[in-house]
């Protein structure tokens, strides 16, 4: 099954908005929660029973280091407190959470995720992993879905729907962020902001280029195994306007980005939240 960009940027773009201004949208049926505890962003995402977006929060984080909790505590809190805020937005309980784990992870890393997600409140129906959950907001069935996020480069390759293969490396935003510093002798901070402003994409990419061209050489090791037709990017740090042609120059092979590529996996992990 192919993926439907232009739907799955609509719902994409709408679930941006939600977050971005603080809206419930109308919803049908029972609620269900996505949480995804990622190293630079904690995001939960909230959709009804046709798996539309109806509400969302953000909150950056930095309680868990690539799907390992290192702050427990922190994360409970982090949860609860955006849990609380889209409960006074939707003037409901949310109940139903599911939650996500990268690919290759530890089964007692497994099990720390999936408590701070009920410790929080939340009745825990389901684990997925990330490339699956994306694969859901996708709309896909086969190709890879790479995902760049913090700390790393996640690559999953997907078959009739299964996920037949995960890696999972070192090298993601947070690299950037660090040649960025090195290059204009800056702080990590100041280097952080340059980063995402968009205003700065000409001054940013070219330094960052060589990060994104070493993520396409993980992928590219990747698909040597398992070739695909089709790279779907996903994650924070693929949202430079230059990325996808980068991916396409270095793999020769069609690269799609959907829009707020952010968001993917927190709202595939919603639409996976199932009884
Ligand atoms: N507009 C932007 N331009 C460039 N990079 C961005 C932008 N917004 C966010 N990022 C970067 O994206 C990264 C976070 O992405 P994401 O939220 O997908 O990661 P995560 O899920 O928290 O981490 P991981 O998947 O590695 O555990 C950070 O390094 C952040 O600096
Ligand atoms: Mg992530």
């Amino acid at each position: 099954m192919g993926c439907d960009i232009i739907q799955c940027n609509e719902k994409l773009l709408e679930f941006e908005q939600l977050i971005e201004n603080r809206e419930k949208k109308h919803w049908k049926g029972t609620l269900r929660t996505g949480v995804d505890l990622g190293t630079a962003n904690i995001v939960l995402a909230v959709v009804d029973e046709e798996n539309q977006p109806v509400a969302g929060a953000t909150f950056p984080s930095t309680v868990v280091r690539d799907g390992i909790v290192v702050d427990y505590v922190g994360a409970v809190q982090a949860v609860t407190k955006l849990k609380d805020q889209l409960e006074e937005l939707l003037g409901e309980t949310l109940d139903a959470g599911a939650c996500a784990i990268p690919p290759g992870i530890l089964s007692g890393n497994v099990k720390a995720i999936g408590n701070v997600v009920e410790s929080a409140g939340f009745r825990l129906t389901e684990i997925v992993d990330e490339p699956t959950a994306a694969a859901a907001v996708l709309g896909i069935t086969d190709g890879a879905v790479v995902d760049v996020g913090g700390g790393t480069t996640g690559i999953s390759i997907l078959e009739n729907g299964k996920v037949i293969y995960t890696s999972d490396e070192p090298t993601g935003g947070t690299h950037m962020t660090l040649v960025l510093a090195g290059f204009y002798g800056c702080s990590t901070q100041d280097a952080e902001i340059m980063k995402r402003d968009p205003s700065q994409e000409s001054n940013v990419f070219p330094v960052v280029k060589p990060v994104v061209e070493k993520m396409a050489a993980i992928v590219k090791r990747s698909l040597e195994k398992y070739p695909v037709d089709t790279v779907y990017v996903v994650g924070g740090a693929c949202c430079f306007t230059q990325f996808e042609a980068v991916f396409e120059k270095y793999l020769g092979i069609s690269v799609v980005k959907p829009a707020a590529p952010l968001l993917v996996t927190p709202l595939g992990i919603a639409m996976n939240c199932t009884e």
